[in-house]
């Protein structure tokens, strides 16, 4: 491991960051959206649970992506949390795509936001925006959670060193191949 630099060095490798963060192993969601009729979602893996009173969760999402804006007007937005066999999902929200073509045959609920709430998940939270902030190229959203909807009780979708570990339904998870990249986040 490299010693820190001094106070006034040279700033940290970005491709160095990026492999170090790389390592921290995450569950995979897709946040969505819902704007005068309309369906927006993104795969995201910057959810953090902050706090249980009140219970209050964190997004951070890029300022590029479609569904930032929307979540910026509305003031509402649902975290989806995916299960081990749904990484179809999380490529296919991981696109850009269209937002119809990204929801286009997927049989989504509706929850008191009004947000989609995926199928098939390990469940979906609905929050409120209490907060916001800009930090780098990302909008940090701090939401006060609304609603729960509980799901399938089933391994999770997890993401580790860029690729996805897939379950076979038991407690064994294999590491899979690396996703395709994408041209944003
Ligand atoms: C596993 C995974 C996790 C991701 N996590 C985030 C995230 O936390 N925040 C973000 O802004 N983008 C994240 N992305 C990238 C977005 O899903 C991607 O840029 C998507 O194309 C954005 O949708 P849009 O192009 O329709 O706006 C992630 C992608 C993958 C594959």
């Amino acid at each position: 491991m490299s010693a820190a630099p001094e106070p006034g060095g040279a700033p940290p490798d970005p491709a160095v960051f990026r492999r170090l963060m790389g390592r921290w192993a995450t569950g995979v969601s897709v946040v969505t959206a819902r704007e005068d009729g309309h369906d927006l979602g993104l795969t995201v893996n910057a959810f953090l649970s902050v706090a249980l009173v009140p219970p209050t969760v964190l997004i951070s999402l890029s300022h590029d992506a479609d569904t930032t804006p929307v979540i910026g007007r509305t003031r509402h937005f649902a975290v989806n949390l995916l299960a081990f066999d749904q990484r179809g999902l999380s490529e296919r929200f991981a696109k850009t795509l269209p937002p119809a073509e990204k929801f286009r045959g997927l049989p989504v609920e509706r929850g008191n936001t009004g947000a989609a709430l995926l199928p098939e998940t390990l469940g979906s939270l609905e929050a409120r925006v209490a907060r916001e902030l800009d930090v780098a190229d990302h909008r940090l959203f701090v939401g006060e959670v609304v609603a729960l909807h509980p799901g399938r009780e089933v391994p999770p979708l997890l993401f580790f060193g860029s690729r996805y570990a897939e379950s076979d339904g038991s407690r064994t998870l294999t590491l899979g191949p690396p996703p395709a990249p994408s041209t944003k986040g």
